[in-house]
């Protein structure tokens, strides 16, 4: 089975798709986290992420292998393990802008079609639904307004020790909504049969109540 959440960044999807794979025993597949890797490489290589001619050369040179070990899931660039590091506010940029690049998009296809062939994976995305598991037998779009994303994310981060602030963090966000939406390929947007999910105002389980509902209404029961 394959279940495609897509949506805006902070609209929480991480957390409702591995719950939705733990509580399903499904692998969950962070596909954002393979955008910030390759964010992350350019950025060790003071390469700038908009340059597309100089980003599709360097995509050689990048070896990435993505695992999952014991239900979580490890990026391994060049043979290290990216851990944290690609979770700041400096990489979603990056991501952000290399994830616009179709030669990255294409070299990032297949090590996400892969996984899903060979496991029942709950993914999250952007395109999850549109391009890369077009067939997924659920597709979520969820969604939430621009400051309960923020706020969230900026307590994640303060959370983790990070001093940013709910308005840099807001002012970001709209920044990498703009490019994410309005980008030429594989914009972020729903796919014809997904099913919208907002939850500004719901708690964590309400949301998974939810998409659980979602899940069982279209897989005739879970
Ligand atoms: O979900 P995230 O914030 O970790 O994603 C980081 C960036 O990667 C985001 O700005 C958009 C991009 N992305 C994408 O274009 N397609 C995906 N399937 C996942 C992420």
């Amino acid at each position: 089975m394959k279940i495609a959440i897509d949506g805006p960044s902070g609209a929480g999807k991480s957390s409702l798709a591995r719950s939705i794979a733990r509580k399903l025993g499904m692998i969950y597949v962070d596909t954002g986290a393979l955008y910030r890797t390759v964010g992350l490489y350019m950025r060790e290589h003071g390469i700038d992420p908009k340059n597309e001619a100089a980003v599709l050369a360097s995509l050689p040179d990048i070896r990435l292998r993505m695992t999952h070990e014991a239900g979580e899931q490890h990026i391994y660039l060049c043979g290290e393990d990216v851990g944290d590091r690609i979770r700041t506010p400096d990489i979603s940029m990056y991501a952000s802008a290399v994830s616009a690049i179709p030669g990255v998009r294409a070299y990032l296809l297949e090590t996400q079609r892969h996984i899903a062939r060979e496991n029942s994976v709950v993914m999250d995305g952007r395109d999850i639904g549109t391009v890369i598991l077009p067939d997924a037998e659920v597709k979520i779009f969820l969604v939430a307004t621009p400051e309960a994303r923020a706020r969230r994310r900026a307590e994640e981060l303060q959370g983790k020790g990070m001093t940013t602030t709910y308005e840099e963090v807001l002012a970001d966000m709209r920044q990498r909504d703009e490019n994410d939406r309005t980008r030429a390929i594989a914009p972020a947007v729903p796919a014809q049969d997904a099913v919208f999910l907002d939850n500004s105002e719901l708690e964590p389980e309400q949301t998974l109540a939810l998409a659980l509902t979602i899940i069982r209404e279209k897989t005739g029961g879970v």
